[in-house]
């Protein structure tokens, strides 16, 4: 009797090829980098090593293999696109995550070394209306990330409506976000097609946006110039303590991981979430012509400075460093690249010595946003930190948006940050800095304003009209007391949405059951 026709064997072997070749998949076999995903910036503070980061982590009992690798590792990332979808078929979705998803996504302790690096790294976030798709109802025990940002958008985040939002985020539709992580957009994309096959159409697009470093030696600078992502806080068990920065807040890590030290809830999280940690999305337009012909037209009147320098100074001021990265605390009036190439140096003051903002503003961004001696030092508020791990997106300015001071309508030239912020706690970290420092007009001394660089007024004059006039004092060293009308929005928000990043074990025990 004839067991198998020619066509059945030949099925048996190719399905017996394709398991084979699924199995050529598995972390330990995929092909492996010689260059590194990750940018390296000197100004940034480095990525401890493997053998660092398994020496801190032990001490402090965190699993690094178990924790997704975009939490703790801030901006560094070359190029990023954020994928965010709609669940339609939760079985499949729940069924692929578990066989061929969860080996994709990419833990801390890969983007350690060169060697371990996939690829591409792959990440995957879920909205408070992605888990109840997945058919989880636990309490993570975080009010903001149960009502999504569409919610507080307006009385906590001061957006002024939601008319400038992408579509897409007006709504709860957003389920998930894969963020995928490389140093080209064809490793990229080459990835989001591997994982759009794979789930089989359980998921649909809702909108993508694709970040990416700029160019030159404008990498790590976001698209007003400023270099970005120097003063992330260390974690205890990830950063080793040698290489803590001077002037780098050390945080425990529940500050960023449920479940872990300085949890606020660390003992009524669902067990399932440990480890986990809330991503902050938000996608912030920078209308970055509109920005330098600010700067240009209230360019700073000093002695010996030409109106160029004036209008460098203003920046300056309004952000709190230089383009260069160094502190104004530090170095007032002149930029000071050696300084700020110097990561032992470029991120060491705490505004303890400026009394009368001849040194900083009160208002500067990053003085709004991280007060440091202001509230009596880097480490007594560790609730309110916060990493950033986002990523510039959009082109350069053209020359023609130069020339008419203006960012163009054409949305394939929107350029802006995609803000990406970690916690354990979305109102004691994101939420709080936003509303209690940044667009609160009267923090840290009455009259500061609202932070000049990213602030809005329009909680503060119950308006929803975006470009409601914001008064900002402080940002003339000569005349510290005189205020500044500032007439425009240099950052638009396009809006966003509240995700939980789960660990591996989760995503393999409970997401995908
Ligand atoms: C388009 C939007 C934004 C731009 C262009 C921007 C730009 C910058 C720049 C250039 C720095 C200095 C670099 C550094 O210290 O790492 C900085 C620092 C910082 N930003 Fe932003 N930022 C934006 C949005 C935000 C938002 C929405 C928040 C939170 C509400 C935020 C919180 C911070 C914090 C906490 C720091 C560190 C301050 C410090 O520790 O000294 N930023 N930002």
């Amino acid at each position: 009797m004839k067991l198998f026709s020619a066509s059945v064997f030949a099925a048996i072997i190719a399905s017996h090829y394709a398991s084979a070749t699924a199995h050529i998949r598995a972390p330990n076999v995929k092909p492996r980098r010689t260059n590194s995903l990750l940018t390296a910036p000197p100004q940034q503070p480095p990525l401890p090593s493997a053998q660092q980061a398994a020496s801190a982590s032990s001490s402090a009992g965190l699993n690094l293999t178990d924790i997704q690798g975009d939490i703790l590792i801030g901006m560094k990332k070359n190029k990023e696109l954020f994928f965010f979808f709609s669940i339609t078929d939760a079985a499949t979705f729940k069924a692929k995550l578990g066989s061929d998803i969860l080996e994709l996504i990419t833990s801390t302790n890969q983007l350690l070394a060169v060697a371990t690096q996939p690829i591409t790294a792959v990440n995957v976030a879920f909205s408070s209306t992605g888990l109840k798709a997945l058919g989880i109802t636990d309490d993570l025990k975080d009010p903001v990330f149960e009502a999504g940002m569409l919610s507080n958008a307006v009385s906590d985040l001061s957006d002024p409506g939601t008319g400038n939002w992408v579509p897409g985020f007006v709504g709860t539709s957003v389920h998930g976000v894969f963020l995928l992580a490389s140093d080209t957009i064809d490793n990229v994309n080459t990835e989001l097609a591997n994982i759009q096959t794979i789930l089989n159409g359980s998921i649909t697009e809702i909108h993508r946006l694709q970040g990416e470093a700029r160019p030159g030696d404008q990498q790590g600078h976001e698209h007003f110039g400023f270099m970005d992502g120097i003063s992330n806080p260390a974690v205890d068990g990830f950063t080793p303590p040698a290489e803590i920065r001077p002037g780098q807040a050390l945080i425990p890590p529940g500050i960023m991981l449920l479940g872990e030290a300085n949890d606020t809830f660390q003992n009524d999280r669902p067990p399932w979430a440990k480890d986990g940690s809330f991503l902050v999305f938000r996608q912030m337009q920078q209308r970055a012509p509109e920005f330098n012909k600010f700067l240009q037209d209230h360019a700073l009147n000093m002695p010996n400075m030409t109106s160029e320098q004036g209008a460098d100074l203003l920046g300056a001021r309004i952000v709190g460093r230089w383009k260069s990265d160094a502190p104004i605390d530090l170095t007032p009036l002149v930029d000071d690249p050696v300084l700020a190439a110097d990561n032992q140096r470029n991120n060491n003051f705490d505004f303890s010595d400026a009394t009368n903002q001849t040194r900083c503003p009160f208002s500067a961004h990053i003085r709004k946003a991280n007060p440091r001696g202001d509230l009596g030092g880097i480490n007594k508020f560790p609730n309110q930190h916060i990493i950033r791990a986002g990523i510039p997106y959009g082109p350069e300015v053209t020359d023609a948006e130069k020339a008419s001071n203006s960012s163009s309508t054409d949305p394939s030239l929107e350029r802006g940050l995609a803000f990406v912020a970690y916690q354990s706690n979305i109102q004691n970290g994101f939420v709080f800095l936003q509303k209690n420092w940044v667009d609160n007009t009267n923090f840290f001394r009455p009259g500061t304003g609202v932070d000049p660089l990213i602030g809005t007024n329009s909680r503060n004059s119950g308006t929803d009209a975006p470009n409601t006039p914001r008064v900002v004092s402080g940002l003339d060293p000569n005349n510290a007391t005189s205020t500044i009308e500032i007439g425009i929005d240099f950052v638009v928000s396009r809006g966003g949405e509240y995700f939980f990043s789960p660990s591996l074990s989760a995503i393999r025990t409970v997401l995908s059951v």
